[in-house]
């Protein structure tokens, strides 16, 4: 079924060179962010094409690989140049979505998935969520809000028993539970790195809780109009752009805001 994904997407894609030859990078998260107004889509897409080749093209999702091929597809979205799926804890690169597996050797440094699925057991308010939305490096519970303790009791929780991890709540709705050196933000840091590119080269854009961590870095921030109030605290923060816009417009305006992709010297 992949391999038929891959093709179909093929059709899709921009041509654009490879990736170490890409001097600016717009990443998006997907759901509420990319997608959820078709108009808006459509508009930003045609934005999109109208950029420079050495634009790369990346999106940054709590969904897994599959679920992110299924629905860029089911939007009529072309295969980005990088994937970095599961909260940050995969990346995948290019028509091959070739895996990097460095990135997996680095964040698996302490680690206990079991552990701290252990742990967190007895924990009121925690529900764990399907089978296939549980990674090697991403533990998933839903959350009944009423009955949650503060992220910060069950930051404390782990401590105490010298579980290491990284503790990403988004929406009141979904508590993600990954490596300490794992997220959206620091696979991106890491990508940068790798390319040899500043992080002002990075345009990021997002909606919600695990958005966070990835727009407070030194990248271009864009926070679309529709928005959970979880970053509503974000505010007033001169690299992160608030934009007018709802949805895929939102990070249309903030390319404009930035004007990032018009010039790439
Ligand atoms: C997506 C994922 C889910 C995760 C949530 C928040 O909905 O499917 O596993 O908890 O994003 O990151
Ligand atoms: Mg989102």
């Amino acid at each position: 079924e992949r391999k038929q994904i891959r093709r179909d997407m093929a059709i899709y894609r921009p041509q654009r060179h490879p990736l170490p030859l890409v001097s600016q990078m717009l990443v998006s998260d997907i759901d509420n962010t990319l997608l959820g107004d078709r108009a808006a889509l459509r508009r930003f897409l045609a934005t999109l094409r109208a950029t420079p080749s050495n634009l790369g093209f990346g999106i940054a999702t709590g969904r897994t690989l599959e679920s992110t091929l299924k629905i860029l597809k089911e939007w009529g979205v072309p295969l980005p140049d990088v994937l970095i799926t599961a909260v940050g804890s995969e990346i995948n690169y290019g028509l091959e979505l070739r895996p990097d597996i460095r990135w997996q050797n680095l964040i698996k440094y302490s680690w206990r998935r079991d552990a701290v699925e252990e742990a967190l057991r007895e924990v009121p308010g925690l529900i764990l969520q399907s089978p296939e939305n549980q990674r090697e490096f991403k533990l998933s519970y839903n959350v009944d809000p009423e009955a949650l303790p503060p992220i910060s009791k069950i930051r404390a929780l782990l401590r105490e028993q010298k579980l290491s991890a990284n503790l990403i709540y988004s929406r009141q709705a979904y508590l993600d539970i990954l490596p300490l050196r794992a997220s959206k933000g620091r696979a991106i840091r890491y990508l940068a790195y790798k390319w040899g590119l500043p992080l002002r080269a990075f345009l990021v854009a997002g909606d919600s809780g695990n958005d966070h961590e990835m727009l407070i870095g030194d990248t271009l921030g864009v926070v679309v109009a529709n928005h959970s109030p979880e970053l509503a605290s974000l505010r007033g923060d001169e690299q992160i752009y608030f934009a007018n816009a709802r949805y895929a417009d939102g990070i249309t305006e903030g390319m404009a805001h930035y004007a990032f992709g018009i010039s790439t010297l």
